[in-house]
């Protein structure tokens, strides 16, 4: 979840935007809409989760505004990734 959180947060930086497009993914999870390219490369896409809107909407929200646990070492997990990804159009 911090994975998403970080790769949305660039695109969609207000609450608003931010929910609506994690609320859409996860109702309809689309390859031609992903921001995170390699991560569907590498565990397929995932699958849609078919809550009612007013639960996901909640469910983005506290992504967006909470403090989303970070596991040991992601930091540097992340900046690896994003660096051999550049030039490649990975990300
Ligand atoms: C309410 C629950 C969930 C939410 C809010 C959620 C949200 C998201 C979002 C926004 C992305 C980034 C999509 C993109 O731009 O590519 C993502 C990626 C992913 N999610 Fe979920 N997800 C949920 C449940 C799940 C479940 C149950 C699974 C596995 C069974 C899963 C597996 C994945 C995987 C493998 C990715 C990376 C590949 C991809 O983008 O599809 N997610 N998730």
């Amino acid at each position: 979840m911090i994975a998403v959180k970080k790769h949305y947060i660039d695109t969609y930086s207000d609450e608003q935007s931010f929910v609506k497009a994690v609320a859409d993914w996860v109702t309809k999870p689309d390859e031609s809409k992903t921001l995170m390219r390699g991560a569907i490369r590498r565990f397929k896409i995932m699958p849609p989760m078919p809550f009612p809107r007013d639960d996901l909407k909640k469910i983005a929200s506290y992504i967006f505004k909470g403090d989303i646990e970070k596991p040991k070492g992601f930091d540097k997990h992340f900046k690896e990734e994003h660096e051999k990804g550049k030039g490649k159009k990975l990300n």
